[in-house]
C-alpha cells in the first residue's frame, strides 16, 4: 500500500479592517505562517477587505452574504474594525464585528492577562496571570432597544440587557471549566446590588452551575470592587467570567495592567465547533498613531497563537508564545513607540529561527 503524505491545512478568513488592523494582521500571518513551516502543516489565507473604506464604496460593511462567505472557513482573524471620522462606530461596528460574534455564537470571549517578559506594566505587582472570561452574544450588547421623540424635549432612549437563560449558563459552565483547568478558582462578575434582575439571576445561574463542580471554588465580587481589585490586588484572581460589557471594560483594564493595549489577545470561541471561531488583539483601529508605522503587533500574534491552539496545533502555538517572550525579554517592542511594528515582527520571526 502507498502511504500518503497531505499535508493539514487551515483555511484562514483574514479581515484586516481599519487603521492598525492591516499592519499588524500582517505582521501576525508571517509570523503563524513562519511556524505552520516548522510544524508541517500549512495555512491558506482568503483577505477580505471589509472596512470602512469598503462601507464608503458599498454603503455596507460587508456585503449582505459576508457572514455565509465566512462560514466554511476554519478560522477568522481580524484586526479592528472602525474609523469614526467617516463612519460612526455605531454603524461600523454593528455591520461587521458584532453579526460575526453573534451569527457564529461565539459566545466565549478570551482574554489573557499577563506581563510579558521585560514589559513593565503600571503596577507593583508582576505576578498577575488572569484569564477574562467574557459573554460575547447577549446582555448589554443584545442590540434591543429603540428612541422615540428624536429631536424633542421627550426624547427617549432605550437600550435593553437582555440575558437568556442558555446564553447565561452556557458562559459561567465555560468559566468553571476554565478553572477546573487552571488553579481551580473562578471569579464571576456581577452587579447584583443594582441591577435587580439581570444580575441576581446571574448570581443565581453561577449558585446552579456551581454545583456541577465541587473542585472549583468560585467566589462573586462586584464590577466595582472587580476593577479596583485587578489594579491593587491582580494576583489574588484567576480566571474571571463577565457579561458582555463588563467583561468589555474589564479586559481594556486588564490591557493596561499588563502594560497597554499593544499586548492584549484575544479570542472569540464557539464551543462546540459549529461555526469558525474568530481571533482578534483587543485593541482597535487606533487613528491616532495609525500612520506611524509603530503599532504593537504583539497583540495580533498572541491572538494567532490562539487562534493555532483553537485548531489543535499547541507546538506551533507555543513556539509563538516562547518567541515572543524572548523578543520582549530582549527589550524590544516594551514600550510604546519604541520599536516599529516591522522591527517587532522581524524580531519575532528571528527568535522563530
Ligand atoms: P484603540 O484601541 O484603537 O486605541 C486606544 C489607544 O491605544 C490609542 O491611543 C492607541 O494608539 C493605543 N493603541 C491601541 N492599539 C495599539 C497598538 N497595537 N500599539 C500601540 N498602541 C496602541 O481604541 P479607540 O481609540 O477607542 O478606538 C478607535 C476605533 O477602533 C473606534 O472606531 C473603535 O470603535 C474601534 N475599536 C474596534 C475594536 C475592534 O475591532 N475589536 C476594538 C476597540 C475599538
Ligand atoms: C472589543 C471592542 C468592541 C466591543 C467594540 C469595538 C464594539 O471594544 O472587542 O473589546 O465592545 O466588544
Ligand atoms: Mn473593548
Amino acid at each position: 500500500m502507498n502511504e500518503e503524505h497531505v499535508m493539514k491545512s487551515y483555511s484562514l478568513a483574514l479581515i484586516p479592517g481599519d487603521g492598525i488592523g492591516e499592519p499588524v494582521i500582517d505582521a501576525a500571518m508571517r509570523v503563524a505562517e513562519a511556524v505552520s513551516a516548522r510544524h508541517g502543516f500549512a495555512l491558506t489565507p482568503t483577505t477580505f477587505e471589509w472596512s470602512c473604506d469598503y462601507y464608503l464604496r458599498h454603503g455596507r460593511m460587508m456585503p449582505e452574504d459576508g457572514i455565509e462567505q465566512l462560514r466554511p472557513f476554519d478560522a477568522i482573524l481580524l484586526g479592528a474594525v472602525g474609523w469614526p471620522q467617516t463612519v460612526p462606530d455605531s454603524v461600523s461596528l454593528h455591520g461587521l464585528l458584532l453579526p460575526i460574534r453573534k451569527a457564529f455564537r461565539q459566545y466565549a470571549n478570551i482574554r489573557p492577562h499577563r506581563l510579558l517578559p521585560g514589559v513593565e506594566g503600571p503596577l507593583r505587582a508582576t505576578n498577575f496571570d488572569l484569564l477574562c472570561i467574557r459573554e460575547n452574544t447577549e446582555g448589554e450588547y443584545s442590540g434591543a432597544g429603540g428612541r422615540l421623540h428624536q429631536g424633542t424635549p421627550q426624547e427617549v432612549a432605550v437600550e435593553t440587557s437582555i440575558f437568556t437563560r442558555e446564553g447565561v449558563e452556557r458562559i459561567l459552565r465555560y468559566g468553571f471549566e476554565q478553572a477546573r483547568a487552571r488553579s481551580g478558582r473562578l471569579a464571576s462578575v456581577t452587579k447584583s446590588n443594582a441591577q435587580k434582575y439581570s444580575m441576581v439571576f446571574w448570581d443565581e445561574v453561577t449558585a446552579e452551575i456551581a454545583a456541577e463542580f465541587p473542585d472549583v471554588e468560585v467566589r462573586s465580587y462586584h464590577i466595582d470592587a472587580m476593577a479596583a481589585r485587578m489594579v491593587m490586588q491582580p494576583e489574588s484572581l484567576d480566571v474571571v467570567v463577565a457579561s458582555n460589557l463588563f467583561g468589555d471594560i474589564l479586559t481594556d483594564l486588564g490591557a493596561a495592567i499588563q502594560g497597554g493595549l499593544g499586548f492584549a489577545a484575544s479570542a472569540n470561541i464557539n464551543p462546540d465547533r459549529s461555526a469558525p471561531s474568530m481571533f482578534e488583539p483587543v485593541h482597535g483601529s487606533a487613528p491616532d498613531i495609525a500612520s506611524l508605522g509603530i503599532a504593537n503587533p504583539i497583540a495580533a500574534i498572541w491572538s494567532a497563537a490562539m487562534m493555532l491552539e483553537h485548531l489543535g496545533e499547541m507546538e506551533a502555538a507555543k513556539d509563538i508564545m516562547e518567541a515572543l517572550a524572548r523578543t520582549t525579554a530582549a527589550g524590544i517592542g516594551v514600550r510604546p513607540g519604541g520599536h516599529r511594528t516591522d522591527e517587532i515582527t522581524r524580531a519575532v520571526l528571528a527568535q522563530i529561527g
